[in-house]
């Protein structure tokens, strides 16, 4: 398997795309959404394919739902395999959720029940999955706003699935922070318990806060609570790939770039000791 790269990546929008190209200054790396790309031509598979001979480019999937009790969709893996091997695209990380039932799309991520059925279920899928694509699939903790009734704790679900299917985790740390705050719990607490060895990379993203609820809306700036975060797991892991996420209110480009430089400090602060 191709490694992720090192450092700080963002993820890749449209509104900046152009820009990428342009600029002097970048991150290190690009994450994209295959969904948003993969049946585009014409200007937009010009502007990834330059992209992609400048950088690296990882993959992180919307759709594949993973925990569904649908069987998977062969098809679009097919077609997902066709456009990671055309852009030589190694990394592909999905979420663990599920967004389609009974054949129908949700358009949302669902948490799945925390049970041993679940963990042997996800496992056969990824299994399938990684038989089709040709490549590791890496597994993302979600964010979830209602707690699906389960026999295990989220932390022991999200570590069996690791150990069962043998996938490695995207730690999507927002995600964690954000859980915390709607379901009561101690971030550093959840952190310390996941298997920290299966870290494949890291997400970090900003979030809002409504009413009774803190949402995952990727459409902020990462909050300094999140960073500190942050920092707790990288003194754990050692030094792990993060990516900012930004899919909301996308400022300018030179505004993400400035977030993808605080990040790094915070890598190589931790890289020195
Ligand atoms: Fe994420």
């Amino acid at each position: 398997m191709q490694s992720i790269p090192g450092g700080v990546g963002l993820g890749l929008r449209y509104s900046f795309a152009e820009e990428v190209l342009n600029k002097e200054d970048s991150p290190r790396w690009f994450e994209i959404a295959p969904e948003n790309w993969m049946r585009r031509g014409g200007f937009f598979r010009k502007t990834l394919e330059r992209i992609r001979e400048r950088f690296p480019i990882v993959c992180h999937g919307l759709s594949l739902s993973i925990g569904s009790p649908d069987p998977i969709n062969r098809e679009f893996l097919k077609e997902l395999k066709d456009f990671l091997d055309s852009f030589h695209i190694e990394v592909y990380s999905e979420h663990l959720s599920f967004s389609s039932l009974g054949g129908s799309y949700l358009h949302d991520l669902f948490p799945l029940p925390f049970i041993e059925d679940t963990v042997k279920r996800v496992s056969r899928k990824v299994a399938e999955v990684e038989e089709i694509l040709e490549r590791p699939l890496i597994l993302e903790n979600i964010s979830y706003y209602w707690k699906p009734p389960g026999e295990m704790e989220e932390w022991k679900f999200i570590n069996s699935v690791l150990e069962e299917s043998g996938a490695r985790l995207l730690l999507d740390v927002n995600n964690v922070y954000v859980n915390s705050l709607n379901h009561g719990y101690d971030p550093y607490e959840f952190i310390e318990r996941l298997d920290l060895s299966k870290v494949a990379y890291i997400h970090v993203a900003g979030h809002e806060r409504f009413d009774r609820i803190v949402i995952d809306t990727h459409g902020a700036p990462v909050i300094e609570e999140v960073y500190r975060l942050l920092e707790f797991t990288l003194e754990r892991t050692g030094p792990v790939p993060i990516l900012l996420e930004r899919d909301n209110n996308v400022p300018p480009y030179e505004e993400l770039l400035s977030e993808v430089r605080r990040l790094e400090e915070v890598c190589g602060a931790k890289r020195a000791g």
